[in-house]
């Protein structure tokens, strides 16, 4: 039996991102599609520019190169993890790279497990800690602290590296550093395996730093680490670990079933709030962390992948709320007159605009990227399944895409002309989306944290790293689901 995979294929097709794959639909469109190509380039080598920078560990990552007004100098868990992931994903451009800088980074974060910090000590409690000076010292100031999303997005980075060097002889370095069965857990994957098989049952802060309770955003990463942990485990010869994090996975699992609200008709991001912000800041407890979580951590063919209906209708709810809540989204058009969707924000009741909490929150690149990576993958989803259910949860969205009456049709399938309807705009939304922060970047491509909500200029943290790391994934998205 071939226990490891090849993941080296499609290496080609990544390449090609750079250069352009897919022609553009038609003239008009071009502009659109050269940016992408260029903003691709952009985006790839502001993170570069965030890792290891002169006067930061090597292996640590910026989360912007703001030092006040906010202070983004340091190493987040979360941001870190997700730019490691693109690294990764685009390794095809610079294998020898793309390696060097995913090994620098678990190196890093080894001394991250290692250090004794105001979540815990180390290999323990301290692994919740959601941030490190970019020296790799403890960050010793109050925080949103312990976050529990950390270490198992820190897994999902991880493991592609990790199968990579088994199959290409460099075992010894994973046996000594990423995994072995060993316990007490000393290796960096094993350790935070077993911290989220341990404590995904603990509140902890969310990701966006202010509620502690328990997260959709939180659990559905600490499923998917405990899940693809599992098969890990198995090719590790650590069966019994394998068994343990298979039960985990499925305990978290029945656990999300509990944020569906069907009195409000979507996914609510917290649970058993108890601490942090006011409950009040945030009554609708409608939050664009649902579909991060979906994005980041969903599998295909598992419950609350991004055709779920719940999703679906989670993700509708927040387009109208946002569409709503920001005056720039009055503007629909760009300065071509093509369409331009809703700029998208954290949640509706934000008060975070970068410098206080009692400001007004903006729209967020990462968020409205994040909306055009969601709709484009829907595409795809579909068009693979070459059907969808339309339920009574999913039928509103289904009914305002097509602009038709669909309580008569449970089910549209490949060759239905509203099938073909429903494929086109999910499309056309992605783009419209696209369009949106495209229209909202800066000159050369700069990204900051949030865009005003009235007057459309960036906001906060300039050239947030965790901004490019959402386009790039949406670029990859978009290459395999957009026609
Ligand atoms: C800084 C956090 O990073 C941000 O997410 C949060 O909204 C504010 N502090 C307020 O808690
Ligand atoms: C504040 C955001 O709310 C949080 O999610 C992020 O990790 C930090 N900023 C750093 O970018």
């Amino acid at each position: 039996m071939k226990i490891w995979g090849n993941r080296s294929a499609g290496a080609w097709v990544l390449f090609c991102l750079f250069v352009g794959g897919s022609l553009p639909a038609s003239a008009a469109e071009s502009s659109l599609e050269n940016w992408i190509v260029t903003q691709t380039g952009r985006s790839m080598d502001r993170i570069y520019l965030a890792i290891s920078p002169p006067d930061g560990a090597l292996g640590s990552v910026m989360a912007s190169p703001s030092r006040d007004l906010p202070n983004y100098y340091f190493h987040w868990i979360r941001d870190s993890a997700l730019v490691m992931r693109e690294v990764w994903a685009f390794r095809a451009l610079n294998p020898t790279q793309a390696r060097k800088t995913l090994i620098d980074y678990a190196l890093f974060s080894r001394g991250n497990q290692n250090t004794d910090n105001r979540s815990g000590v180390a290999f323990d409690g301290g692994l919740g800690e959601p941030k490190f000076e970019m020296s790799g010292a403890p960050y010793d100031h109050d925080w949103g602290r312990p976050q529990n999303d950390g270490p198992a997005l820190r897994v999902l980075a991880l493991l592609g590296l990790a199968d990579d060097m088994m199959m290409t002889g460099q075992q010894d370095f994973v046996y000594k550093n990423l995994y072995t069965p060993e316990m007490p857990a000393r290796t960096l994957i094993k350790a935070d395996l077993e911290f989220v098989a341990h404590h995904w049952m603990d509140p902890s802060f969310d990701l966006w730093e202010e509620v502690k309770g328990d997260h959709f955003y939180t659990r559905i990463a600490q499923w998917r680490a405990m899940a693809e942990g599992a098969v890990f485990a198995k090719k590790m010869n650590d069966p019994d670990a394998a068994a343990f994090y298979g039960q985990q996975a499925g305990l978290i699992m029945d656990s999300l079933d509990k944020f569906w609200s069907s009195s409000k008709n979507y996914l609510l991001a917290t649970r058993n709030w108890v601490g942090g912000h006011d409950p009040q800041e945030k009554a609708s407890l409608l939050d664009i962390s649902i579909v991060l979580g979906v994005l980041h951590s969903g599998r295909s063919g598992s419950p609350f992948y991004v055709d779920d209906d719940r999703v679906i209708a989670t993700m509708n709810e927040l387009v109208n709320a946002f569409d709503y809540q920001y005056a720039i989204n009055r503007d629909k058009l760009n300065d071509e007159g093509l369409p331009m969707g809703p700029a998208i924000g954290r949640y509706p009741e934000d008060h975070y605009d970068g410098e206080t909490t009692n400001g007004l929150g903006n729209p967020w690149f990462l968020c409205t990227q994040a909306m055009a990576e969601y709709f484009v993958r829907l595409r795809g989803e579909l068009k693979a399944h070459g059907q969808v259910n339309v339920t009574s949860i999913s039928r509103p969205f289904f009914e305002a895409l097509t602009r038709q009456n669909l309580s008569q049709q449970r089910r549209l399938v490949s060759g239905d002309p509203t099938f073909t309807a429903v494929l086109q705009a999910l499309q056309d939304r992605s783009d419209a989306f696209i369009r949106r922060a495209k229209f909202h970047t800066g000159d050369g491509g700069h990204q900051s944290e949030q865009f005003n909500r009235v007057h459309g200029q960036m906001q906060s943290a300039r050239d947030l790293t965790w901004s490019y790391a959402s386009f790039l994934s949406l670029r990859r998205i978009r290459e395999k689901n957009h026609d």
